[in-house]
């Protein structure tokens, strides 16, 4: 079917729209999910008529169904999103950081809605008025959804000690990177809450590492194609635990656009790939790692007490500078949260807030 509208031409399959037929007998009418077996429909399925008045499209198929799709939703169906939609790339010189309060969030949908939203356009915020507790960050983790438990527990301790089980542990900066992508899934989000920041150091240090994903894909196409095929494994290795994952530093979508980055030097074991290949991967991982280590993109902060991050796992790389613990404590807890609930709490409350209607019921696929 050929559609003249105000946007522009657009051609739709007959079978593609046959098989979205927004009646009860193709459709669900309360979760929206499809009663009829696609991969039954006729292959040479056509339209037999079609007719538009107002916003109604009227449609009958050739196996004899007949149904009407509203052209607005339709439309809105049909059009692709722009890249990057609600995100605000940024670099070392932001000015203005994404803030929140942590009681306010707690209390209140539509200031938890400005946090997730703030958190999906720059890929972090700061929460201020975290309670000073080793768990404080917990009553607004129950707001969006579960702690993604680990080998090492739900909220953990990040802080320096002796017999460090990771170099986090330790005193030293460590190098911009995101954490556990020998993880499968890796952790969506990285809670980290700030109890004690005494020490002299400690800065946190921030990184759009789609941001720079993107400048590396302007100024040197070469790297970014091989960062985006070449695949190095992960590891992580205790006495308990094995855990092992690959993926590329640049993860690109169907549609070509960054969806991920990973950047490990602890943990990453790139396989003994043919030498031109390897060649061409190190020098292309040399070219990333000095942009995103770099001061051009690299944000700096502090913590302090009371304070936590809320950071994007995919998106951000961050590292912190290195401490003396000299008269000071620096003692952080850490968490993770996963990507689908925090997603699916931002949409959620944005319809709700504006005033459209949600499915009630729970839904399983
Ligand atoms: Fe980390």
């Amino acid at each position: 079917m050929h559609l003249s509208h105000a946007e522009g031409d657009l051609t739709l399959e007959a079978l593609w729209l046959r098989e979205r037929n927004p009646d009860d007998a193709t459709l669900d009418p309360l979760t929206g999910q499809r009663l009829i077996e696609a991969a039954d429909l006729p292959l040479e399925l056509n339209l037999s008529e079609a007719q538009l008045d107002g916003d109604t499209l009227s449609l009958a198929f050739s196996d004899g169904h007949a149904t009407s799709f509203s052209l607005a939703s339709l439309l809105a169906e049909c059009r692709a999103p722009q890249a990057y939609e609600d995100m605000t790339f940024w670099k070392g010189d932001l000015s203005r950081l994404p803030e929140t309060d942590f009681g306010a969030a707690l209390e209140d949908d539509a200031a938890l809605l400005d946090m997730l939203t703030q958190l999906q356009r720059f890929g972090f915020v700061r929460v201020s008025g975290v309670p000073n507790t080793e768990d404080g960050m917990q009553s607004l983790i129950h707001r969006i959804g579960p702690l993604r438990r680990t080998n090492w527990g739900g909220i953990a301790d990040v802080k320096s000690v002796a017999n460090a089980y990771d170099l986090t542990m330790t005193q030293r900066g460590l190098e911009p990177h995101t954490d556990n992508p020998y993880r499968d899934p890796i952790p969506g989000y990285i809670w980290l809450h700030c109890l004690c920041n005494a020490g002299i150091g400690g800065d946190s240090t921030l990184v759009d590492g789609f941001s720079a994903a993107e400048h590396l894909r302007r100024e040197d196409p070469e790297a970014f194609a091989c960062l985006t095929e070449v695949t190095p494994g992960f590891r992580y290795h205790d006495a308990t635990t094995r855990l092992e994952s690959e993926g590329p530093l640049i993860e690109l979508d169907s549609r070509g656009q960054v969806v991920r980055v990973r950047f490990s030097n602890r943990t990453e074991r790139v396989p003994a790939l043919p030498s031109a290949t390897l060649r061409r991967y190190y020098a292309a991982r040399q070219a990333f790692y000095r942009l995103i280590s770099g001061d051009d993109f690299t944000l700096h902060l502090k913590l302090a007490p009371g304070q936590m991050l809320i950071m994007d796992n995919y998106r951000l790389f961050h590292g912190r500078s290195a401490f003396q613990l000299e008269g000071g404590v620096r003692h952080m807890r850490q968490g993770y949260v996963d990507r689908d609930s925090t997603a699916s709490r931002r949409l959620l409350l944005a319809d709700q807030l504006s005033g459209q209607p949600d499915i009630k019921e729970e839904a399983s696929a």
